[in-house]
C-alpha cells in the first residue's frame, strides 16, 4: 500500500527542485499526478519519466500568479482524474537579494507575487474543488525563512511569513469541511534555485558565505529534496489526517535555538 493510493495530487513547481523530488515520490506512493510549471521542457521530461515508470501523470503549464492559468490546472485535474485530493503549492522564486534600502519596488513586488499572490491562488481554486467533494489536503511551500528573518531577502521573509498566516487561515476557515492546509518550512534545500541562484548568482560561490550557512544547520550539511518530499507526501496524505493549520519546519535543526 502507498501512503496515496488512489489520490489525485496536483503540484506546481513540479518542473525541478523541491516540487519535482515531491512528485516522483508521490507516484511512488500511488498518487495519480498533475504537474503544473512554467519550465515546459522540464515539465513534461517528468510526465514522460512517470508515466514510463507505470505512472499517471499529465503536465499543464501554469503561471501560479494568472488566476485564470491556476483555475484551468485545479479544473484539469479534476477532469482528469475526477477530484483532486491533494495539492502541493510549491512554485516560487528567490529575487530581490539585498537589504531593504536597495530593494527596487517592481523585484520586491514580484517576489510577493509569485510566492505569496500565487500561493493564494493556488490555494483558493483548490479550497473550492475540495470543498465541493468535502475532502482534501493542501500544503503550502513557506521556508524557515516564514519563521524567522533573514537579512537580505525581506521580499522572500514577507512573502513566505504570508504563506505561513494564509495558510493556518485556510486552516480555520475550512476544518469542518473535511480540509486540511498546512505548511512546509524548509531551510537550505540543495536545489537549483540555491545552488544557482543564491550561491552562484548572490554569493559569487564564495566559499565562506556558503560555509557559514552550512554551519547554521545544526544537523551539520544542507538537505536534499528527496528529504522534504518525504515529508510534503506524509503530509497529503491521509496518515496526517490530524494534522493541519501547522508550519512544520524540516530544517535540520536550523530554526531550533
Ligand atoms: N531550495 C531551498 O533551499 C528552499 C528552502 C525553503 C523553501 N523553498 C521553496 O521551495 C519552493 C521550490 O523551490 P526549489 O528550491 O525547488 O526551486 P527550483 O528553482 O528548483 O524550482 C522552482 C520551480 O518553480 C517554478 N516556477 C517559478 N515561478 C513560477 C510561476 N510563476 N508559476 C509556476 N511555476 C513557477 C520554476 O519553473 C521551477 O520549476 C519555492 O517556493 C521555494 O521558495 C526552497
Amino acid at each position: 500500500m502507498g501512503m496515496l493510493d488512489g489520490k489525485a495530487v496536483m503540484i506546481t513547481g513540479a518542473a525541478s527542485g523541491i516540487g519535482r523530488a515531491t512528485a516522483l515520490k508521490a507516484h511512488v506512493e500511488g498518487a495519480s499526478l498533475l504537474l503544473a510549471d512554467v519550465g515546459d521542457e522540464n515539465g513534461e521530461a517528468l510526465r514522460d519519466e512517470i508515466a514510463g515508470d507505470g505512472g499517471k501523470a499529465a503536465y499543464v503549464n501554469c503561471d501560479v500568479t494568472d488566476e485564470g492559468s491556476v483555475e484551468a490546472a485545479v479544473a484539469r485535474t479534476v477532469t482528469e482524474y475526477g477530484r483532486i485530493d491533494g495539492a502541493f503549492n510549491c512554485a516560487g522564486i528567490l529575487a530581490a537579494i539585498g537589504n531593504v534600502g536597495e530593494n527596487p519596488l517592481e523585484d520586491w513586488k514580484r517576489v510577493l507575487e509569485v510566492d505569496l499572490v500565487g500561493v493564494f491562488l493556488c490555494t483558493k481554486h483548490e479550497l473550492l474543488a475540495m470543498a465541493a467533494q468535502g475532502s482534501g489536503s493542501i500544503l503550502n511551500m513557506a521556508s524557515a525563512a516564514g519563521l524567522i528573518g533573514w537579512p537580505g531577502a525581506s521580499a522572500y521573509v514577507a512573502a513566505k511569513h504570508g504563506v505561513v498566516g494564509l495558510s493556518k487561515s485556510a486552516a480555520l476557515e475550512y476544518a469542518e469541511q473535511g480540509i486540511r492546509v498546512n505548511s512546509i518550512c524548509p531551510s537550505y534545500v540543495l536545489t537549483p534555485m540555491v545552488e544557482k541562484d543564491l550561491f552562484e548568482d548572490a554569493l559569487g560561490n564564495d566559499e565562506e558565505l556558503i560555509a557559514a550557512a552550512r554551519a547554521n544547520h545544526p544537523i551539520g550539511r544542507f538537505a536534499q529534496p528527496e528529504e522534504i518530499a518525504e515529508a510534503a507526501t506524509w503530509l497529503l496524505s491521509d496518515r496526517a489526517s490530524f494534522v493541519t493549520g501547522t508550519a512544520m519546519s524540516v530544517d535540520g535543526g536550523y530554526t531550533a535555538p
